[in-house]
């Protein structure tokens, strides 16, 4: 566990293993890092004019035991030019000299890295920034390698210098608020990057249970498939139907709050692996199909962070687990089964079973009478096509809940984009069978899909995130990201009233 604290120290007082500055392309030595090049009697101008220095956003430069200067180390980081400093580069040269410290094994980083004007970051998500950056840099990938892991990093302490009375103040409650998002988000990393064989329903039912034993402020129960089956989720089972693994349906409840509050729930798409069912999925890249649960973990990690804060404010959770296999007993395409609220779905596409598991979760929710409900699933790869792998996006019937959702995730540095879903949609879903299709066609794929959820929570005040696109990384990088924990957890606190005090 790393400590996290401020400084009022002059920065060439400041002793530490690594001290980090920011260094602009563009601008004369200003702040603290002329304060250290008087220190150090011109160094720093010395090694500028000599090209000597980095000042492309990221890079880095170890400078060791300068005279004058009381840290050990010197990390100079570049941050490009003046003019385009944003909050994305800090967080890039914040992150950067987290790694270049990590490799020095450095026990303790001072960082004064002098934040961007606008954007209107105060000093505490400046601490939760340097916090959940901490946390990131320290994780590691928990694979299944057998050769010898490298050994545990030394740090132990990161300081923030640079800040007055009132913003260290600040900058404290953000670093507890950030560890609690980093230890989600890793708890959210390593569901997802489990493989199907390791995490199926049974096993998020095990951590669920594992959680609440941690936690005593988590009620968890978890209900089996006879006990789905008395609920009538005829969706939910006709997904878990062509597998050999049971269905769990989880419920975790947190009371922050009054009794009488209403909560918010949180609902999660737990399709621990996708094949698509006999709607079978290309072979490429179906491996990551093992991340269709990545909607589930968002739900136990934010209770998690929920729970750690002790967030004045009750919140549910809501999971659906299932495996998604074609088998000899599988839903067909035309098949007809009733949901849990009684409305008929005809199952055109097994491949669509994230909507399927979810409208029956989405009719549980209702008992709570919830505040809002939110769901959160890797729903759509048309919701990839049109957001990319930078934004979640967002749907529902409350445009302010919806709104609120994608400040969270800007505040949050977790973005998140509304995308429209008005009625035209749902009449693609229109079936000659039965109430409703489960598929709308290719054309806003990622639309329709919320569509057919906003069937089932009239009456609610509901919004949709579609993650698919942001909970994880493909490629060289391939693994979880912990998206969209920063998100929820910066709503709840929000709407906790934890972010001022
Ligand atoms: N889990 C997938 C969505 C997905 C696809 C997430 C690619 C991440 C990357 C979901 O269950 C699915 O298969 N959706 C189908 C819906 C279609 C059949 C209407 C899709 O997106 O192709
Ligand atoms: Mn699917
Ligand atoms: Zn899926």
């Amino acid at each position: 566990m790393v400590q996290f604290d401020t400084s009022e120290q002059q920065i060439a007082q400041i002793s530490t293993d690594c001290l980090a500055i920011g260094l602009f392309e563009d601008d004369a030595l200003t702040g603290s890092v002329q304060a250290l090049d008087k220190a150090s009697s011109g160094l720093l101008r010395k090694l500028r004019s000599a090209g000597d220095l980095p000042t492309r956003t990221g890079e880095t430069q170890l400078l060791l035991a300068p005279s004058g200067i009381r840290a050990r180390r010197l990390l100079v980081v570049g941050l490009g030019k003046r003019a385009d400093f944003r909050q994305r580069g800090w967080r890039k040269a914040v992150s950067a000299a987290l790694s270049a410290s990590l490799k020095t094994r450095a026990a303790h980083l001072a960082i004064a890295i002098e934040q961007p004007e606008a954007d209107g970051v105060d000093a505490y998500y400046q601490g939760r920034a340097v916090a959940d950056l901490t946390g990131a840099a320290l994780y590691r990938i928990n694979d299944f390698k057998t050769a010898r892991k490298p050994p545990r990093p030394a740090l132990k302490r990161v300081t923030v210098a640079g800040l007055n009375a009132a913003a260290r103040r600040d900058a404290q409650r953000g670093f507890d608020h950030g560890s609690a998002v980093a230890a989600g988000q890793a708890l959210l990393r390593d569901l997802g990057n489990l493989p199907g064989n390791v995490c199926t329903p049974r096993y998020l039912a095990r951590q669920a249970q594992e959680l609440g034993r941690e936690h005593r402020t988590l009620k968890v129960r978890v209900l089996d498939e006879p006990a789905i089956r008395r609920l009538k989720m005829g969706c939910l089972l006709a997904v878990s139907r062509g597998s050999a693994e049971p269905p769990r349906f989880i419920v975790v409840e947190y009371r922050g709050a009054a009794a009488k509050a209403r909560p918010v729930v949180l609902v999660g798409k737990g399709v621990t692996f996708d094949t698509g069912g006999i709607s079978l999925k290309d072979p490429a890249a179906m491996d990551e199909m093992k991340y269709d649960m990545c909607g589930a973990g968002s739900v136990l990690a934010t209770l998690l962070v929920a729970a750690r804060l002790k967030l004045r404010i009750n919140v549910v959770g809501v999971i659906a687990a299932v495996e998604n296999m074609p088998g000899s007993r599988a839903t067909k395409p035309g098949d007809i089964v009733t949901s849990a609220a009684g409305k008929t779905v005809e199952i055109l596409n097994t491949d669509a079973e994230g909507r399927l598991i979810l409208c029956d979760a989405l009719d549980y929710a209702r008992r709570f009478e919830p505040e809002a409900v939110i769901d959160i699933a890797t729903l759509t790869g048309a919701c990839v096509i049109a957001l990319g792998h930078h934004h979640t996006g967002v749907m529902g019937n409350d445009d302010a809940l919806a709104r609120e959702l994608v400040s969270a995730g800007a505040r949050a540095s977790d973005r998140a984009w509304q995308l429209p879903l008005t009625e035209e949609y749902a009449e693609q879903l229109r079936s000659n069978f039965a109430d409703i299709a489960n598929v709308g066609g290719r054309d806003g794929g990622a639309i329709t899909a919320g569509a057919f959820l906003g069937r089932f929570t009239t009456g609610m005040k509901w919004a949709h995130l579609d993650i698919a696109g942001t909970a994880w990384n493909s490629g060289a990088q391939k693994g979880g990201t912990g998206r969209p924990v920063p998100l929820l957890a910066d709503f709840l606190i929000h709407r906790a009233g934890a972010y001022k005090g």
